[in-house]
């Protein structure tokens, strides 16, 4: 799917991914693979969320670990620095800006729906004001750059709802000023589940052990966690009544093989779960293995990744000034006189 623009521009596509945990292959298949693919047809800004990150308490050298990590994997799985721009969010302060502008036009009741905020207020023990504002922060990332396209896995939809109608209300309150972003989901893979337990998505946050396959895991323990994934008594592959876990690891299989419906069906109908596991582990080992090597090469190059970082900041500057003079000029808040 292309977005055309009469003037010949490229749409522009906004995402991000937040430095806490390990990067899974439901990060992977639901976004960062369908970011490389946009990368050529669109203007990309591919971002690390860091003060997303700090909305749960984050041991603060741990997380500016992360960040760097983030920003190797990102390269590792394909983007390309030349053709779409890689930034952190906390390096450019209009999104914390346009964050606050936004705040203000949000009513509370909004933000206490939210699913995501429901689920992870109720794992802390004092809940922070950030966590309740998270989504609007989110809705700032995407309207500062005025992003037409928002690539994402299912688990975002509720989030990219909520920035529709924040930016609507801005619109409607101060004249038209933000860009409706749209949601866009991969067609397979938009939500992964986990291993361990194939009713809930696959997360960063969990600490189980077999939950999640991360991108860096070595195939020995890609391969350990795959076969113990949770299955069910059924004695082999029925397209036609598939548990979840079974469809999770198909699903797996498929989003990273590209392969259609109809060869899914010819290569595991009738297949034993033992031998369906070997062969969704294998093609994760052979599909994550690049992905790892690029990884090693670009973390060996002294310099590249920040040097990648502060050209994306520099890049998407002018951008996000622009839209803050425009909400700041709406608003009625105070400019410099020129
Ligand atoms: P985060 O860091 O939780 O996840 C990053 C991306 O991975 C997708 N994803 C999944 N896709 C399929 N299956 C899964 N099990 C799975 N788990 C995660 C997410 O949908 C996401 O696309 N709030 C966002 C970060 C963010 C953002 C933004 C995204 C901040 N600002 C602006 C888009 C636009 C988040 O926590 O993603």
């Amino acid at each position: 799917m292309v977005f055309c623009l009469p003037n010949g521009m490229k749409p522009r596509v906004f995402s991000g991914v937040q430095p806490s945990g390990d990067l899974h292959i439901g990060n992977y298949l639901g976004a960062l693979k369908n970011w490389v693919k946009m990368q050529a047809d669109y203007e990309c800004i591919y971002c690390i969320v860091d003060l997303h990150a700090v909305t749960i308490y984050q041991i603060p050298s741990e997380l500016r670990a992360k960040i760097r990590e983030l920003a190797g994997l990102f390269l590792a799985v394909g983007i390309d620095p030349k053709q779409a721009t890689v930034m952190v969010q906390s390096s450019v302060p209009a999104h914390a800006e346009l964050a606050w502008m936004l705040t203000c036009v949000t009513p509370v009741g909004w933000l206490q729906r939210m699913t995501q905020y429901k689920a992870k207020a109720a794992t802390q023990e004092t809940v922070g004001d950030g966590l309740l504002q998270y989504p609007v922060l989110m809705a700032a990332d995407i309207l500062l750059y005025q992003a037409q396209i928002v690539p994402v896995g299912d688990d975002q939809t509720q989030h990219l709802e909520l920035t529709r109608d924040i930016a609507q209300r801005f619109n409607s309150l101060y004249g038209e000023t933000f860009v409706m972003p749209q949601t866009h989901l991969p067609l397979v893979g938009a939500r992964i589940m986990g291993l361990d337990d194939p009713e809930s998505k696959m997360s960063k946050s969990s600490s189980a052990p077999g939950h999640a396959v991360a991108l860096l895991d070595p195939p020995d323990v890609i391969r350990k966690k795959i076969m113990r994934a949770t299955t069910d008594s059924r004695p082999a592959v029925n397209f036609d009544d598939l548990g979840p876990g079974v469809r999770n690891l198909l699903n797996i299989f498929q989003a990273f093989s590209d392969w259609s419906d109809a060869e899914m069906r010819a290569h595991f109908e009738g297949l034993g779960y033992g031998e369906t596991k070997k062969r969704v582990a294998e093609m994760v080992i052979a599909s994550l293995e690049p992905i790892q090597r690029r990884y090693r090469e670009v973390c060996a190059e002294p310099g590249y990744i920040d040097r990648v970082l502060r050209e994306g900041a520099e890049r998407v500057l002018p951008i996000a000034n622009s839209t803050i003079e425009l909400v700041k000029e709406r608003m009625g808040l105070y400019t410099f006189a020129s």
